[in-house]
């Protein structure tokens, strides 16, 4: 059984006993984490949604350490890419099958900008993005990357509920409580986690008024706390 891992900020491991996948491992120098990379064990994909840096966080250094590939859009690939980095490269509405499941790439409501690397390099503008990952045939993980409330969230359970939702809910960059709520009516999901909050004073949000506002609807949240991981 796949389980779901919290680092953090929108910073997620999804693994089983096969492959090990991150999403935005913002985890080194997050202030919620602060993980080394050197303490991870394996990663095989990592999935980035935008170029900021509170998103694009250990992505190379993973992909090095690892040799693992990147899964982003064709810009910030190609930019990875010339960072010596294993790519894939994708678009939004686009969805590919990878070795431990489907990747779709689906829209998010943000800016199309990057924050400089370390080395002073930076990716290119690109547009930000979530992901549906299906991981084997059947469970599935919507991440929805950094957006803001849009009616087309509609069409991302519409042909099946996922398993998982995981939603902004810190405001100023993303959703606030009461947008996620919404979004958490229009999307089917079996559980919903909170996510992009707490990190820094103006993303601070109360994720129990989010999970107050789901029981209202009838749908179970999960607060994850910083390395709690839930099954799926
Ligand atoms: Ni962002
Ligand atoms: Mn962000």
């Amino acid at each position: 059984m796949p389980s779901l891992r919290y680092y953090g900020h929108s910073a997620f491991r999804i693994q089983d006993d096969r492959f090990s996948v991150f999403i935005d491992p913002f985890m080194s120098a997050s202030p919620q984490c602060a993980i080394p990379v050197s303490d991870h064990k394996k990663c095989d994909f990592v999935l980035v949604t935008h170029g900021h840096a509170d998103h694009f966080g250990d992505t190379l250094e993973l992909a090095k350490k690892f040799g693992a590939t990147v899964v982003a859009t064709h810009e910030l690939a190609v930019f990875c890419e010339s960072k010596g980095v294993k790519v894939h490269g994708m678009a939004v509405g686009g969805a590919h099958d990878f070795p431990f499941g489907r990747v779709k790439m689906v829209p998010a409501l943000h800016g199309i900008g990057s924050d400089p690397l370390p080395d002073g390099s930076q990716p290119p503008p690109s547009t930000p993005v979530g992901f549906v990952v299906t991981w084997g045939k059947a469970k599935s993980v919507y991440h929805a990357g950094d957006t803001a409330l849009y009616s087309d969230m509609r069409l991302i359970s519409e042909k099946k509920p996922l398993d998982v939702a995981c939603l902004p809910i810190g405001d100023n960059y993303t959703m606030g409580v009461e947008d996620a709520a919404r979004a958490a009516e229009w999307i089917e999901a079996n559980l919903y986690v909170p996510m992009h909050y707490g990190t820094f004073p103006v993303v601070k949000s109360d994720p129990l008024a989010f999970a107050f506002r789901l029981e209202k609807l009838g749908r179970k949240c999960k607060i994850l706390k910083v390395g709690e991981r839930v099954e799926f």
